[in-house]
């Protein structure tokens, strides 16, 4: 358990420097952000502890092996047989290959796929002298990523997209995925034990993950991995690093975090994703407009997510909530604003140049993410 590796964070755009941050503050050795991914180096359970912890990454790889310049099937069946997949797996599991090719020789996915698993599959019967492997057994996702003809092979550790935290049951009419909204948090200027509310919170994204956050939960303690059934790795131990993130929980600590929505089905939706998210007293919500929301602290953050017009509503309707978010800081100069918005003309509408801008995506689409500093009074 004590072998150190090479690990792969997967990360969306904009997030790189964000997750290799967190990366650092786990301990994690040799971090390196590229596009898209960061690189470290560390045990199964430090990686184990990542899954578990990292709260803006999609997904944490094993990586295998790699190559620069890969131009044929047969460098690429080269490549997959040196790695000794023999004392990865047991001989039951379910090799499950996926492939993404882009800009490179070889283009084509389901070819790459093939290939791969033929590789993994010749290399198994060479050194274990068996033919037949039943394939019944759990998942083993291996993913092969092709891009400018630098291959990457690599073991999925993570399963199911690290963004399901396991406390959203249904998905609302446009919810910010748990990774994003988590980074978000961590964008605006609130820090735990400032006041945070979300004026149009719907399923309660931000909410939630401020409040994860706040109270020192890890965020995949909820779920399960895909490398907690790898025969290679020590449920035993891994249970132990549960418990330990599982103890460092203080839901005590989380203070001052309240939202509200137009929609009742959204906030009743929200409620119930509190529940699972074991923050039901954490947060308080209620059913209202956000021309109405009047709060009393000062120097809070307001963070949202308001309708783009793509998806939701018209756009002028949008047009003018953005006016009225505007008047709903008017209202509450001692606090900052933060939003996320596609629509380019949001600046105009709020009526203000926001005083930092960052560039991400909110799926596929190019958003903004604005924050209008408040004028902070002391206490
Ligand atoms: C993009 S969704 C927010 C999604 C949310 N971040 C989540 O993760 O579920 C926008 C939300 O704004 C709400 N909304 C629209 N007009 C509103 C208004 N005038 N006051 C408060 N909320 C409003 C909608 O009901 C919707 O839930």
């Amino acid at each position: 358990m004590d072998q150190i590796y090479s690990w792969i964070a997967a990360s969306a755009f904009g997030l790189e420097g964000a997750i290799a941050g967190e990366l650092r503050r786990l301990g994690m050795k040799d971090v390196r952000a590229e596009n898209g991914l960061i690189r470290f180096r560390g045990t199964l359970l430090e990686g184990y502890a990542c899954n578990l912890s990292l709260r803006f990454s999609d997904r944490v790889y094993l990586l295998m092996a790699e190559a620069e310049n890969c131009l044929s099937f047969d460098s690429l069946f080269q490549l997959v047989a040196t790695v000794p997949w023999e004392n990865y797996l047991s001989g039951t599991e379910f090799i499950h290959l996926s492939a993404q090719c882009a800009r490179s020789q070889l283009m084509s996915p389901r070819d790459c796929q093939a290939i791969a698993k033929k590789a993994i599959l010749n290399r198994l019967r060479d050194k274990t002298g068996r033919s037949v492997f039943p394939e019944t057994g759990a998942e083993f996702p291996v993913h092969v990523s092709i891009h400018e003809n630098a291959v990457r092979v690599m073991l999925d550790t993570t399963g199911t997209s690290l963004s399901r935290r396991g406390y959203r049951t249904w998905n609302g009419e446009a919810p910010l995925r748990e990774t994003l909204a988590a980074a978000l948090v961590e964008f605006s200027p609130w820090r735990p034990g400032m006041p945070l509310y979300d004026p149009c919170c719907g399923t309660g994204t931000l909410l939630i993950e401020a409040a994860l956050r706040q109270g020192h939960f890890a965020p995949g303690l909820q779920r399960s991995f895909a490398m907690e059934h790898f025969c290679f790795f020590d449920a035993e131990a891994g249970k132990a690093v549960k418990k330990q993130l599982l103890d460092a929980c203080q839901p005590s600590r989380i203070t001052g975090i309240a939202g509200s929505d137009i929609n009742l089905e959204a906030v009743d939706l929200a409620r119930r994703h509190l529940k699972l998210a074991g923050l039901k007293d954490c947060i308080s919500l209620e059913v209202k407009p956000l021309q109405e929301v009047i709060l009393q602290a000062k120097n809070g953050v307001f963070l949202c997510n308001p309708p783009y017009g793509e998806r939701l509503g018209d756009l002028e309707s949008c047009h003018q909530l953005y006016h009225d978010l505007r008047l709903l800081q008017e209202r509450h100069p001692t606090w900052s604003l933060c939003a996320i918005v596609s629509d380019p003309a949001f600046e105009k509408c709020f009526g203000r140049r926001a005083d930092k801008k960052r560039r991400l995506y909110n799926g596929r689409l190019e958003c903004q993410f604005y924050t209008f500093m408040g004028r902070r009074i002391r206490a």
